[in-house]
């Protein structure tokens, strides 16, 4: 009988596509409860801490906010950050980078595959991953900048980077200058190449103050914003944008002439609007004809899961280069493709290697001890919310798809569905790493960090998981949650 899962809507990862920093309402939860002194030594040891830190420190500082004195109003209408520590200088009026540094940024980036920034998924440990096989351009999570400047150490750990990552960037969102400016002082001295401009976040926390996706809504207030940021800091930027706020498309064009107005290195565009959010694929063709009309580097961003739909869309678009986020969640093997142009297509055996290793530097990161393990558990099983979606996607059989249904989510449903179809009998550990259950994905979490390394060891724990009658329990439940969802076919895959 055939036992392949259909692919479903992973809410888990549904909801970590759409809230950058959220995570599963269980694990919310249970971060909640956990004892302060863990959130507090989490982050202090500079490890990467998960959104949820990040929003809970938000709140906090957005209630100590209000400043005794009133202050003019800013470019979201509220009163200034009357916390820039002083020391700080206010942003200079003549261009700190040079052209020369501008030019090699340009070069250094041109026809690559950049991983995107990631709330969670971009920690440092997934980057050095990704650095493994290839990746040359990394990008940090989202930094409030306001709350570096306060010296968040949630903020301030983001801003860490790995000694394999060759050109790095921190992303920053902020909608003031000198706020702006004085992040990236901070970044540029924790040794970032690159300092990035979120323009596109969409979630209510940062759109309600102004950032992110509200960036879009007025072109000449963007222009202002970029360009003294741009002006004042040391390093090259750029400005990552998507197509607009408001469900039009249109604004695409007017935005990216600010940003190069502006004096931005480059400018990233997601090809869809706020509202979009995943719905709808990414429009190449728009932003083919925004590289033509621009001066500046262009990087397309959206929907890009296999080597040949880098290659087709850089040829297509002429875009200076690609950036991507779910292809390499997903299979953070993505750049060894790219590089070699060829799929790989792992087993099962060398797919559970490559996690084996995000572990090892998990543990190298959090440490070994228990509070290590605790924090290491935050972030694998929602890993695996993506791995568990890995197909292989062969060009010759694939390939035409991939302009036929470029949205990444209905070509891996389409191939979900067509295994289906064929009856064919999966091994079980290859069923295991497909399975969506988030008590799979804690199990197997757990029987990497009990494996200490060894290959062999994890391979007979998964085996054991395989085999403990654990797993059609999972299917049942993952098809059942389908049905009480009235999901089920590709399309239902939103992250
Ligand atoms: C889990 C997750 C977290 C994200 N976090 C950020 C972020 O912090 N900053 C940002 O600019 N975009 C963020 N994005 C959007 C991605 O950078 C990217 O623009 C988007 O996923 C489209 O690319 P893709 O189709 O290759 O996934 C996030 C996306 C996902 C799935």
């Amino acid at each position: 009988m055939a036992l392949v899962a259909p692919l479903r809507l992973p809410a888990r990862a549904l909801r970590a596509g759409i809230s950058y920093r959220g995570g599963s309402g269980a694990r919310r939860a249970r971060l909640a409860a956990a004892p302060a002194q863990t959130r507090h030594r989490a982050t202090a040891d500079g490890s990467v801490a998960p959104g949820e830190d990040a929003t809970a420190a938000s709140s906090t500082a957005t209630a100590a906010d209000a400043p005794p004195t009133p202050k003019p109003p800013h470019v979201d209408g509220r009163r200034s950050y009357s916390d820039v520590p002083t020391g700080l200088e206010d942003s200079p009026t003549r261009r700190l980078v040079t052209e020369e540094q501008l030019a090699s940024f340009r070069a250094s980036i041109a026809n690559e595959l950049l991983l995107a920034p990631l709330t969670k998924g971009g920690n440092l440990p997934f980057r050095r991953l990704c650095v493994d096989f290839g990746c040359n351009v990394t990008v940090s999570e989202m930094v409030f900048a306001r709350f570096l400047l306060r010296r968040n150490p949630v903020e301030k750990a983001r801003l860490r980077r790995h000694p394999s990552e060759k050109l790095f960037g921190v992303q920053l969102a902020t909608n003031q200058i000198v706020e702006g400016v004085n992040a990236a002082a901070l970044a540029a001295d924790a040794g970032a190449d690159f300092i990035d401009l979120n323009c596109g976040c969409p979630i209510h926390e940062t759109w309600k103050r102004g950032l992110g996706a509200a960036l879009l809504k007025k072109p000449k207030k963007l222009e202002r914003l970029v360009r003294g940021i741009a002006d004042g800091t040391r390093l090259p930027l750029t400005v990552k944008i998507r197509l607009g706020a408001g469900g039009s498309e249109a604004p695409a064009r007017q935005l990216a002439e600010a940003v190069e107005n502006a004096g931005a290195a480059a400018v990233i565009i997601h090809g869809r609007t706020k509202e979009q959010r995943y719905t709808r694929a990414a429009n190449w063709d728009l932003i083919g004809e925004i590289q033509r009309e621009r001066g500046i580097p262009v990087v397309g961003n959206g929907d890009i899961l296999t080597h040949y739909e880098h290659r087709d869309r850089l040829a297509r678009s002429g875009a200076h280069a690609a950036m991507t986020g779910r292809g390499a969640l997903i299979k953070p093997w993505i750049f060894k493709e790219v590089a070699e142009g060829v799929e790989w297509a792992p087993t099962p055996e060398e797919r559970v290697e490559v996690y084996l290793r995000l572990c090892s530097y998990f543990k190298e990161h959090f440490f070994t001890d228990e509070m290590g393990r605790g924090r290491y558990l935050e972030f694998m099983p929602w890993h695996f919310g993506f791995f568990c979606r890995y197909r292989p996607l062969p060009e010759d059989t694939y390939g035409a798809m991939a302009s036929e249904h470029p949205l990444l989510q209905t070509r891996l449903g389409i191939v979900a569905a067509a295994e289906q179809a064929s009856g064919a009998d999966l091994p079980r550990m290859e069923r295991l790493l497909r399975c969506e259950s988030e008590e799979a994905h804690v199990r197997l979490s757990e029987a990497l960090w009990d494996a200490d390394g060894s290959l062999d060891k994890a391979l007979e724990l998964f085996e054991t998981i395989a085999n403990d009658g654990s797993l059609e329990r999972w299917e049942a439940e993952a098809a059942a949650s389908d049905r009480d969802n009235g999901m089920g076919g590709g399309d239902a895959i939103r992250g």
